[in-house]
């Protein structure tokens, strides 16, 4: 059955995380709009709650509107906070780099799958800056007590393009004296940087360096978040493969640190377009239009494109799937670190419905169909349910809904229920588009 129509997808995670995160920090009363109303976001919110910060919540037309009155560099100190970051990890490494220079005492602790997520990758540049983490094995519970001084500014070369690691950085060198810097080996999603200006704090951008100074103080800012284009990948792509869909998406974030999958499926021939493209503040917004047409081509993503769509593989996975040829995700080892361990639960998923997918060291292969997906749902007709593990993993879980849908196998999920973590109403949604 063919996907049409128009559609709102919910807010950008990333987006939303921050504008809580930032506002929580700042000096006054931001006015937060269209906030993702997912149990990540969730996690932050109260988080912040617990730190000093007054949230008040109302309904809002596309999510949470949050007023959020920041504690402004003086969050609840004296006392140990917990504070239960339970699926996110972009909560969990953001918080770590805003609080370790502000003399909280506060244990971070997670969901099953977070407690196994690396968060070394913070914890060192944090710690060589003078932050004080206890981390048994690099992962949670972990325990950030007051500094014994001030931090120190610092330069970081990450030798990874992580988002998460870059923010939470730049959010410890706030509090610190003095320019402190990231450097990164691709260049990973810059809504931070654009984001700090807004609540006052000048950034600075040379290629793949962004730098802040401090000490610096936050002020409010009253701000909307955009639709998500993760969550609008998943359109894209099912519109793509399902004969006869046509769909707009509107309102979708289109920052190039985020579109990299809109990209990908452009280059493997599928039909998207965007429309009605703005600035709203420091990010561009547009409609993206997809509509059911040419047969998709299979294609290699080198590795400066992964984090423009690192979330994004496991559903590129069903176009690559309907595509003539191989398609390789080439470099796509920080898969094994997602809220599952994408990379093989990809290769696992796809062999469940008959596709060929292999792993190369960090290289992901999957040999396409080059046919219609129905006709490997023709192949498992006489299956009276086709078991999907999602590991939890709210990503996984959606794309093999959605891989269910174009092969018209009978897929039963093992927890449905996760895409609460970034998309509390995608089976309505769907359900609505068809
Ligand atoms: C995020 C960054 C990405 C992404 C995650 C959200 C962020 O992780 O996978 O879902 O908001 O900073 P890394 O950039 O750390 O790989």
């Amino acid at each position: 059955m063919p996907l049409q129509g128009s559609i709102r997808v919910p807010s950008d995670k990333s987006i939303s995380h921050r504008a809580v995160l930032f506002s929580a920090l700042a000096e006054g009363r931001s006015q937060l709009r269209d906030l993702l109303p997912s149990d990540d976001v969730l996690s932050s919110l109260a988080a912040v709650e617990q730190l000093g910060a007054v949230v008040e919540r109302s309904q809002g037309a596309n999510g949470i509107d949050a007023a959020i009155t920041g504690f402004g560099g003086q969050p609840v100190r004296g006392q140990q906070l917990r504070l239960d970051c339970g699926n996110s990890g972009t909560t969990t490494r953001l918080l770590m780099g805003l609080v370790c220079g502000l003399g909280v005492d506060a244990v971070l602790f997670g969901d099953e799958s977070l407690s196994s997520r690396p968060m070394g990758r913070v914890i060192e540049p944090l710690s060589a800056m003078g932050a004080r983490i206890e981390a048994q094995g690099g992962t949670l519970p972990a325990h950030v007590l007051p500094a014994q001084a001030p931090l120190s500014a610092a330069h970081y070369d990450s030798p990874k393009a992580s988002a998460q690691v870059k923010s939470a950085v730049l959010l410890a060198g706030l509090q610190a004296g003095g320019t402190t810097s990231v450097t990164e080996p691709a260049k990973s999603r810059d809504h931070t940087e654009r984001l700090l200006p807004a609540f006052g704090v000048p950034v600075e951008v040379d290629g793949l360096t962004v730098s802040v100074t401090g000490p610096a103080r936050l002020h409010a800012h009253d701000m909307s978040a955009l639709g998500d284009p993760s969550s609008a990948a998943f359109l894209a792509v099912i519109a793509a493969v399902l004969e006869d869909s046509e769909l707009t998406i509107e309102s979708v974030a289109l920052n190039p640190t985020r579109t990299g999958a809109f990209a990908v499926l452009k280059r493997m021939g599928a039909d998207i377009s965007y429309a009605n493209e703005h600035l709203e503040g420091a990010e561009p917004v547009g409609d993206v239009h997809v509509v059911f047409g040419p047969q998709l081509k299979g294609t290699v993503v080198t590795p400066e494109e992964i984090p423009t769509l690192v979330d994004e593989v496991p559903v590129l996975a069903i176009a690559a799937a309907a595509a003539q040829g191989e398609t390789v995700f080439q470099g796509a080892g920080e898969l094994r670190v997602k809220e599952s361990d994408r990379f093989a639960a990809v290769v696992e998923g796809l062999a469940a419905f008959g596709v060929r997918a292999w792993g190369e060291g960090d290289d992901l292969h999957i040999q396409g169909t080059g046919e219609p997906l129905y006709l490997l749902g023709d192949a498992l007709a006489d299956e009276d349910s086709l078991r999907l593990p999602t590991y939890h993993d709210h990503r996984l879980a959606m794309t093999w809904y959605l891989m269910g849908l174009a092969t018209e196998a009978p897929v039963v999920l093992d927890d449905a229920s996760c895409v609460s973590v970034s998309w509390p109403s995608f089976y309505s949604d769907i359900e609505g588009l068809m």
